[in-house]
């Protein structure tokens, strides 16, 4: 395992210390991202004590260390899994071919554009989310709130050493600029539309922590393929990370999707909002909304981008190494429906420019199992005739060859005048959110929990469920 320099001003396993110009990069940006943490990051509980993970090292007793910490005292470090020796280049033409430790010339500007798209979400989710503690429905949630938002930043700290290590001066503005835009803000907002939408919910936090996080699973894990090996070594670490993310989200939507069983059945009309719950109605909504705006996320369907990025080999397939034995997908085709003269069309389209759609499938794979889960948990609740449902990856879409044509849940196409029609039936009304709002109120004795969500089974790190995980007196 690489040498771990923990004392550091920097926490890495880069051996930082040996590159004096680099750490003095590092160094001088540290400060500018603290003043952003406290800017923009948690504005609640923001110098309570915490219980959360902190990475201290890549191996597997240190990078879940626990224990109480004020987050601006937080150790955000650079991580990177520890070089595979002998590791060829997974995907395309270079396939069979030693990785690349430096950034070829070549390709030096799309891969900062890719690490720089990559890197923008990872703090536009924590600005997103900086009041919302205001509303913890327990001390664990805003626990689990205040892990994701701080490994969010430490995510922004594994992309911003790529970009000051491998892209000298315009890698530094780069960095800068990460600390200058503002999810949602209209000047200067985040690169991508997810990461503008606002969070002042938890049922938003946990669509978006489970359909946004899992996209960047995905997005991770294509970069983990990469040829360009300090890259691939960062998001694999990352991966490891995210998977809590992702627990937070599917575990959350579960326990919302349970209490709204609950309260239907105690309710006196079978309707969860009777009793200060979630109607299933409105939960289905959320996950239409959400979705859909993850899978954007992926880009066109069709696209000589996406071609480009796998015949350079700077991102593979989900898997690329393990799951396929053919690396080039040349003379390869999948079919992808389009629309021609007002109907869908299964056009033969070259598998390396189907790149962003190959992916999404295994995106909306990974989702349709943990929709199962949940309606797994409904069947428990004794609920039988209802099921949560994922849209077709048409509907709803404002990215891609679907973006322009309308198309119903089931992803016929529809006119515009049928899906303005639907609309209020399949993504949340302004009165649902305001009702979703209405529900919004702090919940912080330990071990109670909001009456809209249920308790979670055990607690985190072996703790018991009513652990004090925010010390909410200092
Ligand atoms: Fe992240
Ligand atoms: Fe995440």
């Amino acid at each position: 395992m690489s040498h771990i320099d923990y004392d550091e001003r920097i926490p890495n396993n880069v051996n930082l210390s040996s590159d004096k110009r680099l750490l003095k990069a590092l160094e001088k940006w540290q400060p500018a991202y603290l003043s952003w943490w406290n800017d923009v990051g948690p504005q609640v509980f923001s110098t309570n004590e915490i219980y959360l993970r902190t990475a201290i090292s890549t191996d597997a007793g240190g990078w879940a260390n626990y224990g109480f910490v004020r987050m601006p005292e937080y150790r955000w470090g650079i991580f990177l899994n520890d070089k595979e020796e002998g590791r060829t280049i997974p995907a395309g033409d270079h396939a069979g071919k030693p990785v690349w430790d430096e950034v070829p010339g070549e390709y030096r500007n799309t891969l900062k554009r890719i690490i720089v798209v990559q890197a923008d979400t990872e703090p536009a989710s924590v600005e997103q989310q900086r009041y919302l503690a205001s509303t913890a429905p327990s001390l664990y949630d805003a626990r689990n709130l205040f892990q994701v938002n701080v490994e969010e930043g430490r995510h922004l700290w594994a992309m911003v050493y790529l970009l000051q290590a491998y892209f000298g001066r315009d890698g530094r503005d780069e960095a800068d600029e990460l600390l200058a835009r503002r999810a949602g803000d209209a000047d200067k907002p985040r690169i991508l539309d997810a990461f503008n939408q606002p969070c002042t919910d938890w049922l938003t936090f946990h669509c978006f922590t489970c359909f946004t996080d899992r996209d960047g699973k995905y997005q991770l894990g294509a970069l983990a393929e990469s040829a360009f090996d300090p890259l691939a070594r960062t998001c694999k670490f990352m991966l490891t990370e995210e998977a809590h993310h992702l627990f937070v989200g599917e575990s959350g939507m579960e326990r919302i999707i349970r209490r709204s069983a609950q309260l239907a059945r105690e309710s006196s009309n079978g309707d969860a909002r009777e009793l200060g719950g979630i109607d299933l109605t409105t939960i289905q909504k959320y996950v239409n909304y959400w979705f859909s705006y993850s899978i954007d996320l992926f880009g066109s369907e069709v696209s000589t981008n996406a071609a480009d990025f796998f015949a350079s080999g700077l991102k593979g397939r989900w898997r690329e190494a393990k799951d396929y034995d053919e690396h080039s997908a040349l003379g390869q085709t999948r079919d992808i429906w389009e629309v021609k003269d007002g109907l869908l069309v299964a056009e033969q389209v070259a598998l390396r420019n189907a790149m962003n759609e190959e992916l999404r499938d295994q995106y909306a794979k990974d989702c349709q199992r943990v929709v199962n889960r949940w309606n797994a948990a409904l069947q428990d609740e004794g609920v039988t005739d209802i099921e949560i449902t994922l849209p077709s990856t048409r509907f709803h879409r404002r990215q891609g060859i679907y973006a322009s044509h309308h198309f119903d849940r089931e992803g016929k196409i529809i006119t515009e005048a049928q899906f303005e029609a639907m609309r209020d039936h399949w993504l949340p009304t302004q009165a649902d959110r305001d009702y979703v709002q209405s529900l919004m109120k702090p919940v912080l004795e330990p071990g109670k929990f909001a009456n809209y969500i249920a308790a979670p089974r055990r607690g985190i790190n072996r703790q018991e469920v009513d652990f004090e995980y925010v010390r909410t007196d200092g």
